[in-house]
């Protein structure tokens, strides 16, 4: 008996919505990950989507140039949308690309409320379609590592302390007018936008148990039009654990995760984007002694390669997805809307609590 190697399926077809600064990253990370095309760019003109179009090299045979997001959304040759539009657009365009039967990968944050973001994902859920939120470092190898060193409970014991930092400093020009500090496309501001990838750190950390009670942090930083520029929260569990995190468009390039367990402390510095794109590394102190002159053993530095870069790895694990429902008849990976939904539950209760003066907010489900 000879046996057949399995065709390869084949490539699920991406519809890429706006031209957003992201989308650059993406649409390389879509020409690197195997089983995925690019078909189409949807912008607010034919010439901006034939721009975005030359500028990251795709491929042109193929490539159909949509100058309207409705003629994107009503292409039969696209399986799969990408959306990296401001953020008060998310619910009527994902909405409207799921109606159509597009699976969606939506930029971060997802939406601005989890009311908005119920939305979204009921109308994934009635056309059965693959919903991802665009969280890129969840799909780095080092993540999964660290996850099993985690699991495995030797060498971290329980988690107790957990903090999170992610903050770039905006120039006046950033601080001005970017998207991100404007109040009709992206209200959530800082928080939205690197508080995020905090809350998300935090989560994952503990197996995506929601806190019950959230603070904010006393004095946070709003612009003039009342758009946060710098804040965070203590998050807490019934158990006794904490979670503290800041996010900040005013401080240093800080990317941190510090676990910190009954056995073992862990430390991450790069987290959102690694300081190198085909290795990673992070630290973990085991069991270590405090001795006279030092610590024993020292801790431990684990390296993790890849040969994709994390947001193609990203790409290629939807792809995969898509692939299983439409060969497989596989359903939907429920996963992953299950936790962009608890993020956003989270910063829910942390915007309400910004909003009260750090009052303690319950965490409702
Ligand atoms: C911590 O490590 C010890 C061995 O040194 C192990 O017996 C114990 O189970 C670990 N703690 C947890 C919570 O796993
Ligand atoms: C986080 O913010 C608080 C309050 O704004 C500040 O006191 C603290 O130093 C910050 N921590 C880090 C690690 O940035
Ligand atoms: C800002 O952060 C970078 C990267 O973490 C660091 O190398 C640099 O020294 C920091 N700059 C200042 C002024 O602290």
């Amino acid at each position: 008996m000879s046996s057949v190697a399995a065709p390869e399926p084949r490539p699920v077809r991406f519809g890429i919505l706006g031209c957003a600064t992201i989308a650059r990253k993406m649409a390389r990370a879509m020409l690197l990950a195997p089983g995925v095309a690019v078909a189409a760019v949807g912008s607010r003109s034919e010439e901006k989507a034939r721009l975005f179009a030359t500028d990251n090299g795709l491929p042109a045979a193929g490539l159909r140039l949509h100058g309207t997001y409705e003629a994107l959304l009503d292409d039969p040759d696209v399986d799969a949308v990408y959306i990296p539009l401001p953020t008060s657009l998310h619910v009527r365009w994902a909405t409207a690309a799921a109606a159509r039967g597009k699976h969606l990968l939506l930029e971060k944050p997802t939406a601005l409320c989890a009311a908005d973001l119920d939305a979204i994902l009921a109308t994934c859920d009635a056309a059965g379609v693959q919903f991802m939120d665009s969280t890129m470092w969840m799909h780095h190898p080092r993540t999964a590592k660290m996850r099993d060193l985690i699991n495995g409970k030797d060498a971290m014991g329980d988690i107790k302390v957990i903090n999170s930092v992610f903050s770039f400093r905006g120039n006046e020009d950033f601080l001005q007018n970017d998207i991100r500090v404007k109040p009709d496309l992206d209200a959530l501001g800082a928080l939205g936008d690197v508080g995020w990838y905090c809350i998300r750190a935090i989560l994952w950390a503990v197996d995506y148990e929601l806190p019950k009670t959230v603070i904010a942090l006393r004095y946070p930083v709003k612009n003039q039009a009342g758009v946060l520029l710098d804040c965070g929260a203590t998050l807490y569990w019934a158990d006794g654990k904490t979670a503290t995190f800041n996010c900040s468009f005013l401080t240093n390039l800080t990317m941190d995760i510090t676990l910190i367990g009954t056995n073992g402390t862990l430390h991450v510095t790069d987290f959102v984007i690694p300081y190198q794109e085909k290795s990673a590394e992070f630290s973990l102190a085991s069991k270590s002694e405090e001795l006279d002159n030092g610590w024993d053993p020292l801790p431990n530095k684990h390296v993790v390669m890849t040969d994709l870069p994390q947001e193609a790895l990203m790409v290629q694990e939807f792809a995969r997805l898509l692939q299983n429902i439409r060969d497989s008849g596989s359903k939907p990976e429920g996963k992953w809307p299950a936790i962009t939904r608890k993020t956003q539950v989270v910063l829910d209760a942390v915007k309400a609590s910004i909003d009260k003066g750090s009052e303690p907010v319950e965490v409702v489900n």
